[in-house]
């Protein structure tokens, strides 16, 4: 089949969050559809990401007074003008050639933030050249202390405000759609921001692969504990589902956590992130900054987000449907869309601003 090329105008018939889709699947080749749109294994946990977001209804409340109302928030010191961030996803030169300095310039020019991947196509410092608001960015652990401190550095000094540890893939539990469909990384197309692979300790006699060798290199709690003690730039903990996990975050001295299961690419059968998120916020009470993500496709579901806790959300596939769709402008589009499905959200349900979101809002569908 023929790609069709990305769209230069918005067509009239775009017209929810949701369409992007629709206009992302022919612009995209076999291997970029791999990558992108499947999960781990049967691809339980992305349908139950989906599933959780409908298992809640708005119950809308009337004639408020709503004059004056808006999107605006603050979040790690960043004063935005809605709670929707760019997840870092990687090497989004896959699904559009201007790639992920498209993506942070359209997240900063709609008032919001984007989180760049470590395993961006484009080099850290030339996205935030792009760039026209708050970057953060994200890191793998690099096998040690220091190699994961001058990445963090490298980025702080290229201008990053905050560092996104994931902490939920040190291994792929289950083979994922891309490896089933053959996915090959095109030749022009790398993580141009890390030196080198991680190495691998050699495998003592009988060891396990996984445990021996992948494990040896994974990160601990006592390695959060030093990236937060040796970084300036506040740490947000990626992958968190058990509330327990986000005492311990906050413990190691994380400022925050993103509820999230890795848009269900990692573990196949997993507990959908909103369902661990009143919990967490529970137990992390109200100062310290919590954000989800999984499955958020509209403006009502980032309204569902934040009534059950979270501070803000991060979107991720919705987000490269509109890169491969129109590059910036469909990216900037989207965000503008979500916003204001957001505020007609807000608006029907009698919510002023997101400070007045609470679960009073919902009922279980
Ligand atoms: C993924 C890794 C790169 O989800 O985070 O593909």
């Amino acid at each position: 089949m023929t790609r069709l090329p990305p769209l230069g105008e918005i067509p009239a018939d775009l017209v929810a969050a949701c369409d992007y889709e629709r206009y992302a699947l022919p612009r995209l080749d076999g291997n970029a559809l791999a990558y992108l749109q499947g999960g781990a294994g049967d691809e339980l946990t992305c349908q139950a990401n989906l599933q959780a977001w409908r298992e809640w209804a708005l119950l809308p409340r009337m004639l408020r007074d709503l004059r004056g109302g808006h999107t605006r928030c603050q979040l790690l010191g960043e004063a935005l003008q809605h709670p929707i961030l760019l997840a870092p996803i990687a090497y989004q030169q896959l699904f559009h050639s201007d790639g992920e300095r498209a993506s942070a310039l359209a997240a900063g020019v709609m008032g919001g933030a984007a989180v760049l991947s470590s395993y961006a196509s484009t080099r850290l410092e030339e996205v935030a050249e792009a760039a026209q608001g708050p970057l953060w960015f994200q890191l793998y652990w690099q096998g040690n202390g220091a190699a994961t401190l001058a990445l963090a550095q490298r980025a702080e000094a290229a201008g990053y405000r905050a560092l996104v540890l994931t902490v939920d893939a040190p291994v792929s539990g289950v083979r994922n759609r891309e490896q089933r469909a053959g996915f090959r990384l095109p030749a022009e197309i790398r993580a141009v921001n890390l030196d080198q692979a991680v190495q691998l300790p050699p495998l003592p006699e009988g060891g396990s692969a996984l445990f021996d060798g992948l494990m040896a290199v994974a990160p601990r709690w006592q390695d959060v504990a030093w990236l937060c003690r040796h970084s300036r730039l506040p740490v947000l903990l990626k992958g968190i589902l058990h509330a327990e996990d986000a005492r311990l975050a906050v413990e190691a001295g994380a400022a925050g956590v993103i509820v999230s299961n890795h848009g269900g690419r990692v573990l196949d059968s997993q507990w959908p992130a909103l369902r661990s998120l009143p919990a967490i916020r529970a137990e992390l009470g109200r100062e310290l900054a919590v954000l989800v993500d999984g499955g958020i496709r509209r403006g009502s579901d980032v309204f569902k987000a934040l009534a059950l806790g979270a501070d803000a959300v991060l979107i991720g596939r919705p987000y490269i449907h509109a890169l491969a769709s129109a590059g910036a402008l469909g990216v900037a589009h989207l965000l503008r869309l979500l916003r204001e499905e957001l505020e007609a959200t807000m608006a029907l349900c009698g919510c002023r601003d997101l400070a007045s979101i609470g679960p009073e809002a919902l009922q279980r569908a």
